[in-house]
């Protein structure tokens, strides 16, 4: 049965991490993946999580199956990061949440969820958008529609052309948004954009989906919440799929989690119990160890500190290399303008280059990143911001 099977492209980013460990250059940069470095290129395990793999050593007692919706109090915590600790859907009960494998894996059982137990069959998500999504919305039996979103001649979003495409979207269609720091290209809405996003939602009956998975990373834990906070205040129905693979630096922990938010409390429950089927038919129950480290560190108040000063440290080392790369370039003479990568939020950069500039980057000068242009800030530093800036200013003049 397999001599048939038609073997399936590179996946676009981690296809592009096989491909940079298999180069033998030894001055080779990973600018694909989105995982955070150090400015020593390192991607260590933050101290907060350590400290609380240390107690947990120390305490658990067993091993034994968690529920089929994963450690309870994980996914108490996780909601007060969501919505707040005083949030009044916390206190009505109108969300439910279940532990699951990774924004990937929350994104996946959402979807499924839908297809399985809802009418609504059609996704919209922002053009461009995560080279995940349109797999994994079409492998769990979603239809994707594009809306607008990044104009490349302002290099900012473009509001109107959103909003024109979202009027076409019918009721109970989903429409996936990316909470903060925009994947790829680093553009958030503004409040006032939220706030017109969260009506238009609300007139036509679409279900906003939101994709979370780079809280702290863009003004802060807090600040980087209002876009899903503005929005989950002016809709009966919303979905959120978050990570802290970014944000806690679990990215082998895959630790995430599906969060539904009904009309009311019996709705709720009624969704719940089809979410945890659904889970139960993927992976019957979720892995603990993730969980138990991030429910341990945002519940114990020495260790919230801690991460969230790690959170602020990587988010600020972060704009420091936006900035050092933009002043490069300029250095470098490149007469290109890239003074906006430094007002955009996140971990990545959507530089412009085309393609073929992509592949000279990768072939000539063995720097990765992804074919869309993308950048991973976060794995510049100050060492490789050099190299990196005199390779795009040798094939840029
Ligand atoms: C990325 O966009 O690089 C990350 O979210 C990692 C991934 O799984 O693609």
């Amino acid at each position: 049965i397999f001599t048939n099977v038609i073997a399936a492209p590179a996946d676009p980013i981690l296809g592009l991490t096989d491909a940079f460990k298999k180069d033998p250059r030894q001055e080779k940069v990973n600018l694909g993946v989105g995982v955070y470095k150090t400015d020593a290129g390192e991607t260590p395990v933050l101290a907060s999580v350590k400290l609380a793999e240390e107690k947990l050593l120390k305490e658990e007692t067993s091993k034994n199956y968690l529920g089929i919706e994963g450690v309870q109090l994980y996914n108490k915590v996780v909601q007060e990061l969501l919505f707040g600790p005083d949030s009044d859907l916390i206190k009505q009960q109108r969300a439910v949440t279940a532990q699951a494998p990774g924004g990937t894996g929350s994104l996946r059982i959402a979807a499924e969820f839908v297809v399985r137990n809802t009418e609504s069959r059609t996704i919209w998500v922002s053009n461009p958008t995560w080279a995940n999504h349109q797999n994994i919305f079409e492998t769990a039996g979603l239809s994707t529609k594009e809306y607008a979103y990044y104009d490349a001649s302002t290099h900012g979003l473009n509001f109107t052309a959103m909003l024109a495409d979202l009027e076409s979207a019918q009721a109970g269609d989903l429409v996936l948004l990316h909470g903060c720091c925009h994947n790829p290209s680093g553009i958030d809405p503004t409040v006032e954009q939220w706030q017109a996003i969260g009506e238009l939602c609300a007139k036509k009956n679409l279900v906003p989906l939101f994709d979370f998975a780079y809280q702290g990373f863009g003004d802060g834990v807090e600040e980087d919440a209002i876009g899903l906070r503005t929005v989950a205040a002016m809709v009966p129905e919303l979905i959120i799929a978050n990570s802290f693979s970014k944000n806690f630096g679990l990215y082998n922990e895959r630790i995430g989690a599906v969060t539904l938010v009904a009309e009311d409390q019996a709705a709720a429950q009624k969704a719940f119990s089809q979410v945890k089927r659904t889970i139960r038919a993927n992976y019957s129950n979720p892995p603990a160890h993730g969980a138990l480290i991030v429910s341990t560190i945002l519940s114990t108040p020495e260790l919230r500190t801690i991460w969230e000063n790690e959170v602020k440290e990587m988010r600020e080392r972060i704009a420091k290399m936006r900035t050092l790369f933009v002043e490069t370039l300029a250095a470098e003479g490149v007469k290109q303008d890239f003074s906006f990568i430094s007002g955009q939020k996140g971990m990545f950069s959507f530089s412009g280059l085309n393609k073929a500039q992509v592949e000279q980057l990768k072939e000539q000068f063995a720097i990765y990143i992804v074919g869309s242009g993308r950048i991973s800030v976060a794995g510049m530093t100050t060492s490789n911001v050099p190299v990196i800036c005199r390779a795009i200013a040798a094939i840029l003049n």
